[in-house]
């Protein structure tokens, strides 16, 4: 086959490599790519905006199907534009997309098909929007509607807190149109967990769990990042997988088939585990990332499989099959972030990788023939293991083998499942 996946990051590096395996012949194409998944694959200088542009990319080139890896060109519509065109793609239309890129019409979504979630309120004027908190108390969690690049929300501790980010979306737009509403949701204790399924508008098959670490420093402190790392499985919390299956995932897929708009592609469920069970927190519309990057090395099937079964309505043909034990992911993070990160800083890696061991570019570029540093996430070091501590010690050892100045990473990534 001849894929064609949108994107250059982290998990788009893991897409291709899954995608690629070690035994399969499918040809690869990506856009824009990076230098990892240069090596791999083939590089089209084309950006995940120019719908227009990748769609012609894969009608000349023959293209079986294309997938997307970031959000924006599935709520941007890329998915009705390639149809519309006859071009095999895989992913949610622009309507199903809303999941993610309206976390209020998230929240109706949820509300309709009875799926446990935090209460909440969605209001679109500051100074109704400061009653309410006012009302409600502290802590509680303000959340811009739209898409904003994962910096959209604040977990407020108190009232003051609340006010300075209602102000900051609503009165100063600091995510223009995306803030201009909000939901102001009731805050969650508990640990969070990552649950993925292919649904291909009937069928679910949920994938293994991970755990995602948001925060930039150890013990989950500091400001929040695209995310410093994760592992699979999450054995602590492997218990409430069928209660997640039964309440959210399904739920969700069998209820929007129910009202017309039945939902394609990958469908994310963000949980808190609360003491009174799984809570959603948010939906995501395409793999996670860096949750992709533990999920996939797991796999046994032939991913593009998966992906044409999707597109094609025969996801019940498909048995996902997994790999016995661990997979762990550190992200090795340049200076600054997540502030803005020094770019062009020279990297050294490892010559040799082993069959356990991946380094997934994700921040990369190539400068006069030197790679260097070129975003906030730089990579993603991963391993597998016959269990989480020995996956952990494999992802450890390979990071301290990637060099470039001020690398800074988590010494704690996959601890909860340890303690
Ligand atoms: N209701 C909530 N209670 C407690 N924490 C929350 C709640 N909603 C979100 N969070 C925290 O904020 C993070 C980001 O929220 P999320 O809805 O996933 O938005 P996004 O990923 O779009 O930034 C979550 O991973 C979680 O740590
Ligand atoms: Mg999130």
């Amino acid at each position: 086959m001849k894929i064609f996946v949108i994107g250059g990051g982290g998990r788009e590096h893991a897409l291709v490599w899954k995608l690629k395996g070690s035994d399969t012949d499918h040809k690869i194409f990506c856009a824009p790519g990076n230098p990892g998944i240069a090596e791999i694959a083939e590089c089209v200088s084309l950006q995940a905006k120019q719908i227009d542009e990748l769609a012609d990319f894969a009608e000349t080139n023959k293209i079986d199907l294309t997938v997307v890896g970031p959000e924006d060109p599935l709520t941007n519509g890329i998915v009705d534009f390639f149809e519309k065109r006859s071009l095999p793609i895989f992913g949610p239309n622009r309507q199903s997309a809303r999941l993610e890129g309206s976390k209020a019409y998230a929240k109706k979504v949820m509300e309709r098909f009875r799926v446990p979630t935090a209460a909440y309120r969605e209001l679109d004027d500051f100074e109704e929007a400061l009653a309410y908190v006012n009302e409600q108390g502290a802590p509680i969690v303000i959340k811009a509607d739209g898409l904003a690049a994962g910096k959209g929300v604040t977990v407020a501790e108190t009232i003051k807190e609340a006010e300075t980010a209602l102000r900051a979306a609503m009165v100063q737009k600091v995510f223009g149109e995306s803030g201009t509403k909000v939901v102001i949701e009731e805050c969650l204790r508990g640990e969070e967990m990552t649950v993925l399924a292919f649904v291909d508008g009937k069928t679910v098959l949920p994938m293994v769990p991970s755990q995602d670490h948001k925060p930039v420093f150890d013990g989950d402190r500091g400001p929040n990042t695209g995310g410093m790392g994760a592992y699979s499985p999450v054995p602590h919390l492997e218990k409430w997988l069928p209660e997640i299956n039964e309440r959210v995932l399904c739920p969700v897929a069998e209820g929007l088939a129910a009202e017309g708009t039945p939902y394609s592609g990958i469908l994310y469920a963000g949980l808190m585990i609360t003491e009174n069970g799984p809570k959603v927190i948010e939906f995501n519309v395409r793999f996670g990332d860096p949750e992709t990057q533990v999920i996939l090395p797991r796999l046994e099937n032939d991913l593009a499989e998966i992906f044409l079964a999707v597109a094609e309505k025969r996801l019940h043909e498909i048995k996902l099959l997994w790999k016995a034990g661990a997979s762990v992911c550190v992200i090795a993070a340049a200076p600054g972030y997540p502030g803005p990160p020094t770019k062009g800083l020279p990297i050294t890696l490892p010559q040799t990788l082993t069959a356990k061991t991946q380094i997934f570019h994700a921040g990369t570029t190539n400068q006069n023939e030197q790679l260097v540093t070129n975003g906030g996430r730089v990579f993603g070091v991963c391993a597998q293991g016959a269990d989480i501590s020995e996956a952990r010690e494999q992802a450890y050892s390979m990071i301290e083998k990637v060099h470039f100045k001020g690398k800074h990473f988590r010494s704690d990534i996959a601890a909860k499942a340890l303690s």
